[in-house]
């Protein structure tokens, strides 16, 4: 059996170590693995933080995953949709106060009319722009086609979560027509077709094991992932999920969540890592501490705030009641508390993306 030093001083972890890891429960043990994480990820994607303005433009879902607040069968749900302007301007908001990209993110839908709707937007952002923000999409499964034509619009980033790399587990969090084969094909459809991809899971699920999570991280690294968007699950109480989740200890998936952020970091080296929103959903400074787990990016929700609150997929959202100027203070101060520094009007594009297109390693400067 290895020491918590020993294992952190290996060039590779093992998939017994890795198991190890996860199950710390010294404070001092716990803090060794975060300063590791944090070691490397200076040394790889140094200290700089990197933005990315969300804006939740749509959440009509055509889907029914079992956990999230805005499937479709909510029905006690009021939906909406921003129009092409209301997102256009989000946009140049994010543009003119240097934030270097946005992430657009709606419920799931496939029709024709969506798609040409969200062809436009990324076009006209893309346009008004000079094609200098970063258009990242999360919008879930696509056909090729679509991805196809969203990529040639202007958008050069996507987001899919896997939501867990076990496909047992995956058919006990989504209804029966919900195929994770397919979620892995549309994966390697967007990086076919050159995107940026980003994928991630959701930490400290009903049923979900310790291996499940370290299967989780080598998916990552089979699949080629640039960047990582995973969190804590949360429970929305409108949603089947919730009763199986009712012993969900918040502070066990909160302290899980930055486990896997500093193991992903260890093992992945030079990719982005998002520190997300759900995190700070169960721990007021979530998000910073995500940050010296690993993270190395934040995605400060701009959507306008009469619809923040809308748009719920779990409960406890943070900052429903902010409007994106107070949230970009919030974040000056909240990052400056642990001496990192914020990259204003740059893309931080992972170098990762660079290694696996190029053969070659890019120098952090
Ligand atoms: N808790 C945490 N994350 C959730 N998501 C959806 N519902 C929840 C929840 N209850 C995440 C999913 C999805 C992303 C947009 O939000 O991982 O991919
Ligand atoms: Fe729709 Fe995404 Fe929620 Fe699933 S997780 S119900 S696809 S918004």
């Amino acid at each position: 059996m290895h020491t918590v030093d020993e294992v952190l001083e290996k060039d590779r972890l093992s998939r017994d170590d890795m198991l190890s890891m996860l199950s710390l429960s010294s404070g001092g043990d716990i803090q060794k693995l975060y300063d590791a994480a944090y070691r490397i990820k200076r040394q790889y994607v140094g200290s700089k933080v990197y933005f990315r303005g969300l804006i939740e433009f749509s959440n009509i879902c055509d889907k029914n995953c079992l956990y999230c607040g805005i499937r479709k069968d909510n029905t006690g749900q009021q939906r909406y949709m921003m129009s092409r302007d209301e997102i256009l301007d989000a946009a140049l908001w994010a543009y003119d106060n240097g934030y270097g990209s946005i992430v657009l993110q709606s419920g799931e839908r496939t029709d024709p009319k969506y798609i040409g709707f969200v062809t436009d937007v990324i076009s006209s952002i893309s346009k008004n722009t000079g094609a200098k923000l970063g258009i990242t999409l999360s919008l879930g499964e696509q056909d090729l086609r679509t991805y196809e034509r969203w990529r040639e619009a202007g958008a050069h980033r996507y987001l899919l979560r896997i939501e867990t790399s076990n496909p047992d587990l995956y058919a006990k969090l989504h209804p029966a027509d919900h195929s994770f084969m397919r979620r892995v094909q549309c994966l390697r459809d967007l990086k076919d077709l050159g995107y940026q991809l980003g994928t991630g899971v959701m930490i400290g699920l009903p049923f979900q094991t310790q291996e499940n999570l370290v299967d989780d991280i080598f998916f990552f690294e089979r699949m080629e992932i640039d960047m990582i968007g995973m969190g804590p699950y949360v429970i929305h109480d409108d949603t089947p999920l919730a009763q199986a989740a009712a012993e969900c200890d918040k502070q066990h998936n909160f302290e899980l969540s930055l486990k896997m952020i500093a193991l992903a970091r260890i093992m992945l080296r030079d990719v982005n890592i998002a520190a997300t929103t759900a995190l700070q959903a169960l721990h007021p400074q979530g998000r910073e501490q995500g940050l010296l787990a690993g993270a190395n990016v934040i995605m400060p929700i701009i959507t306008h705030k009469k619809y923040r609150e809308l748009y719920q997929l779990y409960n406890d959202k943070p900052c429903v009641n902010e409007e994106a100027g107070q949230c970009k203070g919030c974040l000056e101060s909240r990052i400056g508390s642990i001496n990192e520094v914020i990259a204003y009007n740059e893309w931080g594009d992972p170098p990762h993306y660079f290694r696996r297109t190029t053969g070659r390693a890019m120098q952090h400067p």
